[in-house]
């Protein structure tokens, strides 16, 4: 997501005078840092280099992507935690920081999930249907957790940070978050996620490789592309405030099941081959994320409105350009 904003920003840099500073684990590469007017590779659990980056330039607006997803989290819930809630309050302290010394608010943008979710069995799932923004908020992994904790975090920050402090700053930070689906791109492979399989099951088909899914084929969650997240982001981060009647916003596309995704990636590669091989604990967390969200308020205060169906995001999306990417 971190690369595909930073083209989307870069692209209109010149028109909107942002000037966009980047932060990876990893070197960026050469596409990439061409939108970027300094790239720094490091962690944010550094807090020399959020010292740095604050000393060196005048931070508006934060983009917080980083974290350490679902799958990858359980093999290290405390790293998990380091980087996702640590981190986290490490650039929510930095946007306050910031919004101190220059007098103004800074604008904070956090991707959440549908792993803040946690319903307790299928067959709750299945009565719930399309949960809202605050039903079943019990989530059963260390990163559903974290992004639970983050969004409590920023409305913390956003609204009563040093409650008690003298020489207080009111409401230094312009804090907004989407809970996003499963999100598929083009381009990469996501790894370390629990949604995966539904990118892992396309790439897998355009690169002729055989598939073991690894939910059931009725496991279903709400997926969206990544064009369509990027988009979702930029307009949340565009909107007036005063038409927010929140700060965590649903946001839906479709949810198809893993066989329905299945059935697409069969008819556009023939030759693939999928089969289903559950892991039972994946399965469990796949099966504790709602089926669908209700995303009434961001349609209604920001505009929200997917720009595909499972069809058409195969058709005009995911097909032509996975073909094209293994061409
Ligand atoms: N894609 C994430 C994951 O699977 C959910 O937000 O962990």
């Amino acid at each position: 997501m971190g690369h595909g904003l930073l083209s989307r920003l870069g692209a209109v840099a010149n028109t909107t005078g942002r000037q966009i500073v980047a932060i990876d684990v990893r070197e960026l590469d050469e596409t990439s840092r061409r939108y970027c007017h300094h790239t720094f590779v490091g962690d944010i659990c550094d807090r020399g280099l959020l010292d740095r980056l604050q000393s060196q330039f005048e931070i508006t607006e934060i983009f917080h992507l980083a974290a350490l997803l679902s799958t990858r989290g359980e093999f290290v819930p405390e790293t998990a935690h380091a980087v996702n809630v640590v981190g986290t309050v490490n650039l929510l302290r930095l946007a306050a920081e910031e919004a101190r010394a220059h007098g103004r608010r800074v604008k904070f943008i956090f991707p959440s999930s549908i792993a803040v979710y946690g319903l307790p069995d299928l067959a709750t799932k299945r009565a719930a249907g399309r949960v809202n923004e605050s039903q079943f908020l019990e989530p059963h992994t260390m990163y559903g957790v974290n992004k639970l904790e983050g969004e409590h975090l920023g409305r913390y920050y956003a609204r009563h940070y040093r409650l008690l402090a003298k020489d207080r700053l009111e409401r230094p930070i312009d804090f907004r978050s989407i809970r996003f689906p499963g999100i598929i791109s083009s381009d990469t492979v996501p790894s370390g996620g629990t949604s995966d399989y539904g990118p892992e099951m396309i790439h897998a088909a355009a690169s002729g490789k055989p598939y073991a899914c690894f939910v059931r084929p009725d496991s279903k969650i709400p997926f969206m592309t990544m064009p369509e997240a990027i988009d979702a982001l930029l307009k949340l981060a565009d909107a007036p405030e005063s038409s927010l009647s929140r700060q965590i916003y649903n946001v839906s596309a479709f949810s198809p099941s893993a066989e329905d995704f299945a059935v697409l990636v069969r008819k556009a590669f023939p030759t693939s081959e999928i089969s289903f091989v559950p892991d039972l604990a994946r399965q469990s967390i796949v099966d504790s994320w709602p089926e669908d969200l209700v995303d009434d308020a961001a349609r209604r205060d920001w505009g929200w409105s997917p720009s595909h169906t499972l069809q058409t995001a195969f058709d005009h999306y995911l097909v032509p350009k996975i073909r094209a990417h293994y061409a």
